[in-house]
C-alpha cells in the first residue's frame, strides 16, 4: 500500500506532543543526574529514541543494542535474540532503555537482565507503545507514551518484515 493511503493510528503531531512531555518528565526525574545513558534497542526504537532525546535537557550519552524476536512474524516467536557483545559499560551509571513498544515483555525482560548485570546506578524504562494486555513477563515501563489494545501497528521505527519503519505515523497495517 502507497504511504499516503494508510491508516494514521496515531498522528504525527500526537507523537510529537507525547514525545515533549515524555522529554520533560525524563528530564525533571533527572535534574540532579550529571549525564544520562540513553539505552536504544535497534531496530525498532530509533526513530523514538532520536527524537526523545531532543526533547531530554540532560546531556545524554547514546547507546545501542540489538534485540529481535519477531522478525518477519505478526507475534512475537518467543525467543528473544540479543546482542551481548555489549561495548558500554554502565556501572554506576544514570540509565534510561528505550522501547518502541513492549508486548509479552520477554524483549524487555531480557534486556534488562542483561543491563543490571552491568550495576547501573538507575535503571528507567520508556516506551512508546504499551500492549499491557498482551503481557507474559510482568515488566513494567517508567514511561509510557500511549498504552495501546492488542493491534498490529507498524510506523515510526515499527516494521512489517522490515517495511513502513519509515513512515512518520503508527498505523494498523492490513493483515
Ligand atoms: C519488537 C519491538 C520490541 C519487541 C517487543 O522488536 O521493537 O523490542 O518486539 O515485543 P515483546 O514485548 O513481545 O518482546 P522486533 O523483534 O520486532 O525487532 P525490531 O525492533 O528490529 O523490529
Amino acid at each position: 500500500m502507497a504511504k499516503g493511503e494508510l491508516p494514521e493510528f496515531i498522528s504525527a503531531e500526537r507523537i510529537a506532543e507525547r514525545v515533549r512531555d515524555l522529554g520533560r518528565a525524563v528530564s525533571d526525574d533527572h535534574a540532579d543526574a550529571a549525564e544520562l545513558t540513553v539505552v536504544c534497542v535497534l531496530n525498532g526504537a530509533f526513530i523514538f529514541t532520536a527524537d526523545l532525546v531532543r526533547q531530554i535537557s540532560v546531556p545524554c550519552r547514546l547507546e545501542f543494542i540489538r534485540a529481535s524476536s519477531y522478525g518477519a512474524l505478526r507475534s512475537s516467536s518467543g525467543t528473544v535474540s540479543l546482542a551481548h557483545d555489549f561495548d558500554f559499560d554502565l556501572e554506576g551509571r544514570s540509565v534510561l532503555l528505550v522501547e518502541d513498544i513492549i508486548d509479552t515483555g520477554l524483549t524487555l525482560s531480557s534486556i534488562v537482565d542483561e543491563l543490571l548485570r552491568q550495576k547501573p546506578a538507575s535503571l528507567k524504562i520508556c516506551t512508546l507503545l504499551d500492549k499491557s494486555s498482551v503481557r507474559k513477563i510482568p515488566v513494567l515501563a517508567n514511561y509510557t507514551g500511549f498504552t495501546i489494545p492488542d493491534f498490529f501497528v507498524a510506523g515510526y521505527g515499527l516494521d512489517v518484515a522490515g517495511l513502513y519503519r519509515d513512515i512518520p505515523f503508527i498505523t494498523v497495517p492490513e493483515s
